[in-house]
């Protein structure tokens, strides 16, 4: 079958084209059209500029998305869409041009959450390569950083979130404070990497070898872990932002020059130990469980390479989407819309987008 899908719900418009056959998705197309430079001005997104961009694009890269994929709205067999969570009017935009396109040609529309997309990332990379529920599944973007166990395609029980920022958030946030446009978790993963090498001397084996430098024992860089210390699997980075910019600020009072290598560097540390602290007691409980990590942030390298080292250790299997399908886009959409579309929840015309999480976690 073809799956047509879109995805709206902040910065980035796209459409995607990808084909299930053989128990296989095959992505034919997946456009992406990004505004962070118009957002970038501002060092964050404006929703009402967010909105009125993805209405400019999405009739646009809808036909280009069809093109690429040779197809025609005659070959689609499902429309799948981002409904929530996410800026109600970006969503809206992507929600009411799916519901337009599925009543006007008879096909079956499928709402779908954007955190399911994210994690159905993994299922694009071939069927040797796709993770089978149950599993853990780490999201880390934008707006989220939370544990979910995935008990079934559409079924996931939260396990642990953070309770203020999310991670993606405060490396943005950090980041711009070190003069990195937004978004800064891709400068800031580079920044930190140096940070890593001046501190221990090491071009590759840099991570393992951080907490026994001089640059680890630096008390004027000492910061919070942003892992809850109780046995829940929660976050909160907003204690390590706040520590973070008051660091920055003893720095500019002094006068004295910030290593912004250095700084970054231990910032990182502290949120990717704290990941890693909390997805190892994920896996202590569901120990038959592999794990997906998912989101923007996934493409973070020192995360990717910790939790590879912690899933290894513990003898389970990591699955990471390639980078290139870890920010937001189609394609993950349309493989995350099948699996609704399987468990029989096609949407009708009272199909809303939602700002919220249709995930809570557990009481
Ligand atoms: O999933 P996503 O594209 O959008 C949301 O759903 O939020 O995630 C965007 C986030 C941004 O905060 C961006 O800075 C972050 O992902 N990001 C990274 C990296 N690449 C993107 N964060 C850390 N390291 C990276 N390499
Ligand atoms: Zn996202």
């Amino acid at each position: 079958m073809n799956i047509l899908a879109f995805e709206s719900s902040c910065d980035e418009t796209s459409v995607a084209v990808v084909s299930y056959l053989d128990g296989e998705f095959k992505i034919k197309s997946n456009i992406v059209a990004s505004q962070v430079e118009t957002h970038r001005l501002y060092g964050g997104v404006v929703p009402e500029i967010a909105s009125r961009a993805h209405a400019e694009v999405i009739s646009k890269i809808t036909y280009e998305a069809l093109e690429e994929a040779g197809t025609s709205l005659a070959d689609i067999d499902l429309i799948a869409v981002t409904a929530n969570p996410g800026l109600i009017g970006a969503l809206l935009v992507g929600v009411n041009f799916a519901k337009g396109l599925a009543a006007a040609s008879s096909i079956p529309l499928v709402a779908v959450d954007h955190i399911k997309g994210h994690v159905a990332a993994a299922y694009l990379s071939g069927k040797e390569n796709a993770p089978e529920p149950p599993f853990i599944a780490l999201t880390v973007s934008g707006g989220h950083t939370a544990i979910y166990l995935v008990e079934d395609y559409t079924d996931y029980k939260m396990i642990g979130t953070t309770r203020d920022d999310a991670i993606g958030e405060s490396f943005d946030k950090i980041g711009r404070l070190v003069g990195i446009p937004y978004p800064a978790g891709r400068g800031f993963d580079n920044l930190s990497r140096e940070g890593f090498i001046l501190a221990t001397g090491e071009e590759d084996d840099f991570y393992s070898k951080y907490k026994k430098s001089d640059a680890y024992r630096n008390r004027e860089m000492t910061l919070p872990s942003p892992a809850i210390s109780d046995d829940s699997l929660d976050f909160s980075f907003s204690g390590l932002k706040t520590a973070a910019i008051n660091l920055l600020h003893r720095y500019e009072m002094t006068g004295k020059e910030l290593p912004k290598e250095l700084f970054a560097a231990r910032y990182t540390y502290e949120a990717v130990e704290a990941v890693a602290k909390k997805i190892s007691m994920a896996i202590s409980r569901y120990p038959s469980h592999s794990v997906v990590l998912a989101g923007g942030v996934a493409a973070n390298s020192h995360l990717r390479r910790r939790l590879s080292e912690v899933c290894r250790a513990n003898g389970v299997s990591l699955y990471v989407p390639p980078i290139s399908l870890c920010g937001d886009n189609g394609a993950m959409i349309a493989a995350a819309g099948y699996y609704e579309w399987r468990a029989g929840g096609v949407a009708d015309s009272t199909l809303n987008a939602s700002a919220l999480d249709s995930i809570t976690p557990e009481v």
